[in-house]
């Protein structure tokens, strides 16, 4: 082919498929594909999908509508769907919409250049084959044109998959059986990333601290290359150049006594532990199959917080569960104002195909749902505001992301809460930097903050914990080809 030909991804989710969309970006440029500057310019445009709420579902429904038209815009365009829907789909989605030329599930993001050469030739196909493979955490190494939107941080990923089972949930179906990585593989890519100038990683696995927990407990994880997680994450601290370690999604039941301590003891390990607690009512958590109770919830959180003081609880609350009275709503609120959350996604509870959950009784009436939704957001928002204030003063370290939404010339960071930073001034940082601020003030979305200093920073890492690592320095400016959204799982919808 005398041009080469554009790729174009759009990418819904949690972090796993923007990470996945990463990943497929990074195999197209190995395979002689470019980076389109917009949809337009594109010839390949891949829609990497989210089904965790039937809104996100239908979000692909409505997009391939409009879809119909850049297809036949012009000659020699194809559309690829992947990601969750396509996993649970697959190929409906090929017979339901003439206007998509291949569908590839979560397991097949390597066949994405070969799927995407035969539509180029019209060939239409699906391949959503599960598989207990580790083939899938061997991928070619950063291709030099594969540039990250967030300089200075990356993703990893540590495991795969689900077997929990919660009676809400479609990820156990859209993503299969949990598999975990063998840690040398992470360990070498979380040196290259060091090396290449990244500064923070955030550990990605459905379950990410049930790392390791099948092979540990038969005995085989020597074998099979893997370890508990909080060993893990001390093999991590020890990189050079890697200042901040962070991990999503957690389930409670995986914090033992290792992961408390590592908290304690691991520099890098940032101070903010994103902790689904779904609902603060012991019946609804049955009948989710949570296998915690709210108690429970609370004495994980206790022991975190006493590990490290300052230490950040985000969570995921889910109202409206078939069953739940205002008693059990209540129990919720209860658990989010007494462990001072300060921050969570709530979602109203959304029946998803096949799962135990959609078949039981007691629907709540949808204006009921809303409500409630409303009320457990209006008393995060008044916890956030009274987190951001109590923050007034801190000297802190933000790793800068890039220009602010507030405009101008301020930029917009992360401390090592995961807090969002806004800085006045920010003359002489650039995205990737590791900055010292001060918290100067706090509003009900962010704090503000002004730099002490200059330049990339000699900051503490991960927080108010002592030592610096040396290392590599800002990473260098890189570009791809949609914005990324870091967005804690399961954001779409
Ligand atoms: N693995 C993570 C969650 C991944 S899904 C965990 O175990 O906590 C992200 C979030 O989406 C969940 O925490 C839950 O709050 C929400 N969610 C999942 N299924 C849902 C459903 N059917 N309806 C409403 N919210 C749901
Ligand atoms: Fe697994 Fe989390 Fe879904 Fe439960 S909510 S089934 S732990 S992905
Ligand atoms: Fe899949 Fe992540 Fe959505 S696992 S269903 S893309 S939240």
């Amino acid at each position: 082919m005398s041009q080469p030909r554009r790729f174009w991804i759009r990418s819904f989710g949690c972090q796993m498929n923007v990470h996945d969309s990463e990943k497929l970006e990074n195999l197209l440029h190995h395979a002689g594909y470019e980076a389109a500057a917009d949809a337009d310019a594109a010839d390949l445009l891949i829609i990497n999908t989210c089904s965790i709420r039937g809104k996100a579902e239908h979000k692909l429904y409505s997009d391939l509508g409009t879809l119909r038209a850049w297809r036949s815009a012009s000659r020699g365009r194809v559309i690829g769907v992947g990601g969750c829907v396509a996993q649970q789909q697959g190929h409906r989605i090929l017979e339901r919409f003439e206007q998509v030329d291949f569908v590839f599930g979560t397991h097949n993001l390597r066949r994405v250049p070969a799927l995407a050469d035969a539509a180029l030739s019209g060939r239409r196909a699906a391949r959503i084959d599960a598989s207990a493979s580790l083939d899938r955490f061997d991928l070619p190494e950063r291709h030099p044109a594969f540039a990250s939107a967030t300089p200075g941080r990356a993703y990893l990923t540590v495991m795969e998959g689900c077997d929990m089972f919660c009676s809400f949930c479609i990820v156990p179906t859209t993503r299969g059986r949990e598999i975990s990585r063998p840690a040398a593989g992470i360990l070498d890519e979380a040196r290259r990333l060091a090396e290449g100038g990244v500064h923070e990683v955030t550990l990605l696995g459905q379950t990410v601290n049930a790392y390791g927990r099948h092979d540990v407990r038969r005995g085989t994880a020597r074998g099979k290359g893997t370890m508990p997680f909080a060993e893990l994450l001390a093999h991590l601290d020890a990189i050079p150049g890697l200042e901040r370690i962070r991990y999503t999604s957690p389930h409670p039941i995986f914090f033992d006594d290792e992961l408390v301590r590592a908290h304690r003891e691991l520099p890098s390990l940032c101070p903010h532990v994103h902790l689904p607690l779904q609902s603060g009512s012991d019946r609804i958590l049955t009948a989710m199959r949570r296998r915690y109770t709210a108690s429970e919830y609370r004495a994980i959180v206790a022991a975190l917080r006493t590990a490290r003081p300052d230490l950040a609880i985000t969570s995921d609350v889910i109202v409206a569960f078939p069953g739940e009275t205002e008693a059990d709503f209540q129990a919720t609120l209860a658990v989010v104002e007494d462990v001072s959350l300060v921050d969570s996604f709530s979602f109203k509870y959304s029946p998803r195909p096949g799962t135990r959950a959609a078949e039981r009784a007691g629907r709540v009436p949808e204006p009921e749902a809303q409500a409630r939704l409303e009320r457990v957001q209006a008393l995060q928002a008044r916890l956030r505001f009274a987190g951001h204030r109590a923050r007034l003063g801190d000297v802190t370290e933000i790793l800068v992301e890039g220009p602010s939404r507030r405009g101008g010339r301020q930029l917009r960071g992360r401390d090592p809460q995961h807090r969002l930073v806004n800085l006045a001034d920010g003359a002489g940082l650039r995205p990737g930097d590791l900055a010292r601020v001060r918290i100067v003030e706090a509003t009900p979305h962010s704090l503000i903050g002004e730099a002490l200093g200059s330049g990339a920073s000699q900051a503490p890492r991960g927080g108010s914990h002592d030592g610096v690592k040396t290392g590599p320095g800002p990473a260098d400016e890189m570009r791809r080809a949609e914005p990324s959204r870091g967005q804690p799982m399961g954001v779409t919808g």
